[in-house]
């Protein structure tokens, strides 16, 4: 029998990854007041994302997760917002029309603020201060005062995240999202790049798709899919404090929700079984995402299953796979092997980001994008060898131009990491690559889908 949850179980655990706060009174206050303030997001969404999932999981659907590494207070403005937003949207399009699924899109986005680091502290010349742990803990500035942890930023944080995602609920549902728009933005894209050729057939695919649609008296104007869409927001669920003070009971079910936004993971370093993270988010019933690494071991991974989602419910539990380039044809055939003999039911998601980081000459950490390809193209090789469905990617990126990631067509080179190097923690796809990685995968669905015809032609 499982010990009793409580929204403030996790206490009594072992954690990783706590900020140093200097007054835990000051800590507590924000706490109450954040506890007080409504709920960012409603439980009846995170049921709808889980639901949504559940068909991700059963193959009738794609899971698109991505946005910023680390949301930044500096950066907050809505143009900003409205490019990322666009991207996404770009991105969706492609991949729902060549996997013929419907495309479920989460943004790392309104509550992706902390950031679990490699060391507790920072040396740069000689001066050692406690590292960057994300906005909503800390100051990315090198200063003393700044990398203070200080609680007030998280009202700060819950602000910003209210404020993004009104937004954004704005842009979903007020027309911007309108399909035509996209699509306009999307042949734009594709007339600009210089690997244009190699995109136009979807494209003008697509284009034919509308025409087709719009003859036949679909449109914006009285079909509302086409002029709205659905978005939801996800984050790393690190900081408990904060997500303690959002958790609320849903009056309709009696279940608690996480209301810091639709969908929170677990990363990579704070998965151990018997600790805080993993005792917080078994209680709640959002849909969750785990972080897996090349440090899962198959035993654990079934036991974190276990914990996190008993029930089996389909699209409660995404893996979200980090291995690299290479080490993922290691791991992901032992762990989806596993999962599979022992039938349960997940959304298998690939990052290809956080296994491909690497530092250039010039001591920029970035990513080449060739191997974030590779990464996505084994994935989906090895998701076809074990007879798993490949149910979506997550990927860190931005709507802006920025030169953090090296490659792509329109090519970032090391000499230019430093031109637009705006992240504030790992390096992210920019516009144009990240819409680059959505052909790419689009042109290998499509791949999957005539191969798939082709064999059950044969064996009709
Ligand atoms: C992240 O997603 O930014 C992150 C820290 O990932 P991981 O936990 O997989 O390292
Ligand atoms: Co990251």
């Amino acid at each position: 029998m499982a010990e009793k949850w409580s929204p403030d179980s996790w206490r009594s655990k072992p954690i990783q990854q706590v900020p140093d706060y200097p007054d835990a009174k000051e800590l507590e206050k924000v706490e109450a007041t954040l506890s007080k303030f409504p709920p960012l997001v409603f439980a009846g969404e995170a049921r709808d994302l889980t639901k949504r999932l559940g068909r991700v999981a059963a193959g009738d659907g794609f899971l698109l997760q991505g946005g910023d590494c680390a949301e930044s207070f500096s950066e907050h403005h809505a143009d900003h917002i409205r490019d990322f937003f666009r991207a996404m949207l770009q991105m969706a399009v492609v991949l729902t029309y060549a996997g013929s699924v419907p495309v479920v899109k989460v943004g790392r986005i309104a509550g992706q603020f902390a950031k679990p680091r490699s060391a507790p502290t920072e040396t740069v010349d000689g001066v050692e201060l406690p590292s960057y742990r994300g906005d909503i803990v800390n100051d990315i500035e090198f200063k003393a005062e700044g990398r203070v942890p200080d609680p007030e930023r998280q009202l700060m944080g819950y602000r910003q995240s209210a404020a993004t995602l009104n937004l954004l609920r704005a842009f979903a549902q007020g027309g911007f999202a309108n399909l035509d728009h996209v699509h306009q933005w999307m042949l734009s894209f594709v007339e600009n790049n210089p690997a244009a050729e190699r995109f136009n057939e979807i494209a003008s695919r697509i284009t034919e798709a509308l025409d087709f649609m719009r003859a036949c008296g679909i449109s914006g104007e009285n079909t509302r899919q086409l002029n709205a869409t659905s978005f939801f927001t996800s984050h790393e669920a690190l900081l408990l404090g904060y997500e303690q003070a959002l958790t609320r009971i849903d009056s309709t079910s009696g279940d608690y929700y996480a209301t810091s936004g639709h969908m929170i993971w677990i990363g990579d370093r704070t998965r151990q079984l018997d600790h805080a993270h993993v005792e917080y988010v078994r209680g709640i019933k959002n849909p969750i995402g785990l972080k897996c690494g090349p440090s899962i071991s198959e035993d654990d991974l079934i036991r974190l299953i276990d914990i996190i989602n008993p029930e089996d419910e389909a699209g409660r539990l995404t893996l979200i796979c980090r291995f690299g380039s290479e080490a993922v044809k290691e791991h992901l055939p032992r762990l989806q092997r596993k999962v599979k003999a022992e039938g349960r039911s997940v959304v298998w998601s690939c990052d290809p980001m956080h296994g491909n980081t690497v530092k250039a000459a010039s001591g920029y950490k970035t990513r080449p994008f060739d191997k974030v390809l590779a990464e996505v193209e084994n994935f989906f090789d090895i998701c076809q060898a074990e007879r798993v469905y490949p149910g979506g990617v997550h990927v860190e990126m931005t709507g802006e131009n920025v030169t953090e990631c090296i490659g792509g067509s329109r090519t970032v080179n090391e000499a230019d990491l430093s031109d637009r190097y705006h992240t504030h923690c790992d390096p992210r796809l920019n516009a144009d690559q990240a819409l680059e990685l959505a052909f790419l995968i689009a042109e290998r669905m499509k791949r999957d889908r005539q191969g798939l015809r082709v064999k059950e032609a044969k064996s009709a």
